[in-house]
């Protein structure tokens, strides 16, 4: 960050170096008359050589040194003399006065002194036993210590070096102190200016020739390199993943959904869905152009599929319109997932050692022949669930339900009656959702209809149930996305993708 200071310390070393070529240590220079010698002020010019080396603009090498400073001990001394002095001068010159006993000398200089220092005074001939006592026995001894000691205060070292600090440093009287400075000198691109230096070349630069006279960066190998693109899930595949998980916790099996092309007979017809039905027309479903068709169903379950929708059957009257081979062998792409279910609850019917009671799921893609808007696409996914069991009746339905969606959070459910023709009854399941503070559908459900169980050759006794919905829907929810087209499709936003959490179902919608 350059500051008002840093940019006048950038100026101040670019100048210096133009009249004098290098400046040997970084504290020599001074801001208006006042030295930047500080640990603080050396940080700055550091952060500006570091600038202008980037620019190859000046070099510089770091210096570190040592200085010393007085321990409180020390500036004692250099204030009131050493230990030894401090005991010379309350001492009688010899014949001009009592000798001072060890005891006295204690009590004026206080017993710490007087123990050090008389024992230096005497090394030092200062001072010499009469009687019972101290007197002096120099004129007028030099103080060295305390000399010495006002120097390091003065300079930070002494000029005898070495000999000299390692002594007081024994003496813990001085302490060592470390400090970083720079000797600087002019780079290859040495100039007083600072150039704005270019980091990338631009199609324009090559174009105009500007690159001829630009100044580029340096490359800096020492960098962090951009975060690598790992790959992310997407949203939809996270709440799969969610309800996939509640499918297997209930002891559900998933049904083989890779059959995106179906006939109509599996699609429709196997469902008891009228041929004359309007979800049929080409508006709402895709048919597939090449190949046209494909069926080859067990003929006598065709047949007994044929004749429930044109004669009835199974306690139903049918509905006794024209029912066309041709028109069960077209093939399209599947409307529901549904389609799936029926073909594997017609193997559950006739596998080997006969029905077994059976809860089973799938999570896969469907079609519809929509126009796109914020809620619709033309390719959707269904979350479905069937349980096939002897005696199975409404209120299990709803039971399953409530204990399905309680794992997805959705605790407050409502059921309203509807129309399927394949189930009966049937039943739209709302939601209350707390954030948007209304009931919302969130799925279709039913038991299904004898018309479709009883054809397939299930055992009479028994019962399914299926509830189905979209994946697209809860996870617009989960995600508060409003346009469907932002979740799948050429507007979806990648990288939201790879921000989006993922989500806990459980934890309800806020
Ligand atoms: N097939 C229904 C739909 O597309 C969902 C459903 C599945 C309904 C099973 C009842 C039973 O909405």
């Amino acid at each position: 960050m350059a500051t008002i200071k840093s940019e006048a310390i950038q100026s101040l070393i670019l100048q210096t170096l133009s009249s004098e070529e290098t400046i040997s240590d970084s504290r020599q220079l001074a801001l208006e008359g006042k030295s930047l010698s500080s640990t603080e002020d050396q940080n700055v010019i550091r952060g500006v050589l570091d600038s202008l080396s980037s620019k190859e603009m000046v070099e510089y090498k770091q210096i570190t040194t040592t200085s010393y400073i007085l321990t409180e001990e020390g500036k004692l001394i250099d204030e009131k003399g050493s230990h030894e002095i401090r005991v010379w001068q309350v001492l009688p010159v010899k014949g001009k006065g009592e000798p001072i006993t060890v005891p006295e000398l204690q009590k004026l200089v206080g017993p710490g002194i007087a123990k050090v220092g008389q024992s230096r005074a005497f090394k030092n001939k200062w001072i010499a036993k009469d009687g019972n006592g101290f007197v002096r026995s120099a004129e007028a001894p030099v103080d060295e210590t305390a000399i010495q000691l006002r120097e390091i205060r003065e300079k930070g070292d002494h000029t005898s070096g070495e000999s000299v600090t390692k002594e007081l440093q024994k003496r813990k009287l001085i302490a060592p102190k470390k400090h970083i400075h720079y000797s600087i000198s002019k780079g290859a691109n040495f100039s007083t200016e600072v150039k704005q230096l270019e980091t990338d070349l631009t199609v324009e630069m090559l174009q105009s020739g500007a690159w001829k006279d630009s100044s580029f960066k340096q490359y800096n190998f020492a960098a962090a390199g951009q975060p690598t693109d790992g790959g992310a899930l997407h949203p939809l595949l996270k709440v799969r993943e969610e309800f996939r998980n509640i499918f297997f916790e209930m002891g559900f099996t998933e049904m083989p959904t890779n059959r995106f092309v179906e006939s109509a007979f599996w699609n429709f017809d196997a469902m008891f869905v009228p041929q004359q039905h309007p979800a049929r027309e080409m508006q709402d479903t895709f048919y597939v152009k090449n190949p046209v068709k494909s069926l080859q169903p067990e003929p006598e379950y065709y047949e007994r599929i044929r004749k429930v929708h044109e004669e009835g059957g199974y306690g139903s009257i049918g509905y006794r319109a024209p029912f066309s081979r041709e028109e069960s062998e077209k093939l399209l792409l599947r409307t529901h997932t549904t389609a799936i279910s029926t073909a594997m609850l017609y193997e559950l019917a006739n596998q080997k050692g006969g029905f077994k009671p059976a809860k089973m799921y799938s999570i896969d893609r469907v079609f519809r022949n929509e126009t796109a808007d914020a809620t619709h696409l033309a390719e959707f996914h269904q979350v479905e669930g069937v349980v096939a069991d002897y005696n199975i009746t409404l209120g299990n339905l709803i039971a399953f339900m409530q204990e399905f969606f309680g794992k997805t959070g959705n605790t407050k459910l409502r059921f309203k009656p509807a129309y399927n023709p394949y189930t009966e009854p049937s039943m739209e399941v709302f939601s209350w959702h707390e954030g948007l503070g209304k009931w919302i559908e969130i799925a279709n459900s039913g038991i299904f209809r004898p018309e479709m169980l009883e054809p397939m050759g299930l055992p009479k006794g028994v019962r399914v149930l299926g509830w189905g919905m979209s994946l697209e829907r809860p996870t617009m929810i989960k995600y508060k996305i409003s346009d469907i087209r932002t979740l799948v499709g050429h507007k979806t936003d990648l990288d939201q993708v790879k921000k989006r959490a993922a989500v806990r179902l459980e934890k309800g919608d806020d």
